[in-house]
């Protein structure tokens, strides 16, 4: 019967120690090329979206992507807490999205904070008539801008607003609001 040298047995030790290292490092891989694919199902994600600020509720509990939508249908736009608090339209593109974008709901005439009316297709300002389309582009005076822009992005299933600084897509313009 021979028996191992002593000497083997830190050896042995070493190299389940490496074992378990090379396990780990596979393990990061695998979880490192499995990310890019779990992201790009979870709808919209901005590129390049830091987080920002977490879009609240009437009464400031976070927004959860599935908790919207369990509870708003398609071409919904409902108020919730943006950027600085402003009343801000999360728009609800489909079953399992919503937009990209936020619609600021503070009238650019005097600041009211305009109703969306699902009717008319357009945000209509109570005060002094101003109107809107769908996606914020003012279409009636005397507003003289269009409703601002924010970002929206998911990420974990919150939903966050950060500050729209790229052109506005209905004026191909820099933002006024920057
Ligand atoms: Fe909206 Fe004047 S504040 S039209």
């Amino acid at each position: 019967m021979t028996q191992m040298p002593a000497a083997d047995v830190p050896g042995m030790g070493r190299r389940q120690f490496m074992n378990l290292l090379t396990f780990g490092s596979v393990t990061g891989v695998a979880l490192g090329a499995l990310y890019p694919v779990v992201s790009y199902f979870i709808p919209p994600r901005a590129a390049g979206s830091g987080g920002g600020t977490s879009a609240k509720d009437e009464l400031g509990n976070p927004v959860t992507l599935s908790g919207w939508l369990s509870n708003h249908s398609t071409g919904d736009r409902s108020l919730v807490q943006g950027l600085k608090g402003d009343p801000t339209y999360l728009i609800v593109e489909g079953e399992d999205a919503i937009g990209s974008y936020g619609i600021n709901a503070i009238c650019t005439h005097l600041g009211c904070v305009v109703p969306w009316n699902s009717g008319a297709n357009k945000f209509m300002c109570p005060c002094h008539g101003s109107q809107y389309d769908a996606a914020g582009k003012v279409v009636r005076g005397p507003a003289p801008l269009s409703l601002a822009l924010a970002n929206v992005s998911v990420e974990d299933d919150n939903v966050f607003m950060s500050q729209w600084t790229e052109t506005d897509f209905r004026t191909g313009e820099k933002p006024w609001w920057g």
